[in-house]
């Protein structure tokens, strides 16, 4: 908590910081499009990935508050998935580098995922690390195996939200086959840093699905003065094929 504090992230149980009213507003299209219909998902919209262009633009810190925005009030199960074995940042904030993980139950037939899902200190919040290290992480992540994995959580899951936690689309191969597993795609966006055609160059590789969220993260401009916040720190909208 202490550290989900310090790094200005949502803290469970208190629903009052700018971070989680800007939360708020980010899940609930994701969450629409995930349960159309009922309380129960049916097409994989479900299984959300967060990427973005490049390193460093907020995708850990964004499926974090989004994992515990949507676990914290909505009372939905959220299975967060740490996909990115470079880095393994999200396993590393939950304590559990070192783990048994995704990498393990893809590589070893003997493992289901029961086997390497963690509980966590914040309640309807699951964690997969991202397991032992493993040379072949690339093939591991295009295999029938993973697109199987993907599956089998969207269904045991259909009730909450299966979030993953991706490498960015143009420093890795691993980033653009997660997508392609994924009902919803949100795109981290620094601002004031990531060039417009670095953007576009990333989202020309998001094939596999229109449902793709941008979000402006690390605005610096000023909330106003009567509490809504037009380009607050991560300001989630739209983004389909006919606004490309
Ligand atoms: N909206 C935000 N408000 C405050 N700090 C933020 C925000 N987004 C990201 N940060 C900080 O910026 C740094 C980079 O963020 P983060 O690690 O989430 O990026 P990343 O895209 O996951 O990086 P990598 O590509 O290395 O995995 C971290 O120190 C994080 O705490
Ligand atoms: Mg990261």
């Amino acid at each position: 908590m202490e550290r989900l504090r310090t790094t200005g992230m949502v803290i469970p149980n208190d629903p009052n910081t700018q971070i989680a009213y800007e939360f708020r507003h980010i899940k609930r299209p994701l969450l629409m499009r995930a349960f159309p219909l009922n309380d129960v998902a049916c097409d994989g919209g479900n299984v959300i990935v967060v990427t973005s262009a490049v390193p460093g633009e907020g995708k850990t810190f964004v499926a974090i508050c989004l994992a515990l925005s949507v676990a914290m009030e909505l009372e939905r199960r959220v299975l967060l998935v740490d996909g990115d074995m470079a880095r393994a940042e999200t396993s590393g904030y939950f304590g559990a580098v070192g783990e048994l993980g995704l990498t393990d139950v893809l590589a070893d037939i003997r493992l289901s995922p029961e086997d390497v899902i963690m509980g966590t200190d914040v309640e309807r919040l699951l964690l997969m690390p991202t397991g032992s290290p493993n040379p072949n992480t690339t093939e591991l992540m295009n295999s029938d195996s993973m697109k199987a994995l993907v599956q089998e959580l969207a269904v045991e899951n259909k009730d909450g939200i299966v979030l993953i936690d991706a490498p960015p689309l143009l420093a890795t191969s691993e980033a653009a086959v997660l997508t392609g597993h994924a009902g919803q795609v949100v795109m981290v966006v620094e601002a004031e840093r990531t060039p417009t055609t670095v953007v576009e160059e990333a989202l020309s590789q998001l094939t596999s699905t229109d449902n793709v969220r941008l979000i402006l993260n690390k605005s610096t401009h000023r909330p106003r003065k009567h509490g809504y916040y037009s380009y607050g720190y991560g300001y989630g909208y739209g983004y389909g094929p006919g606004r490309r």
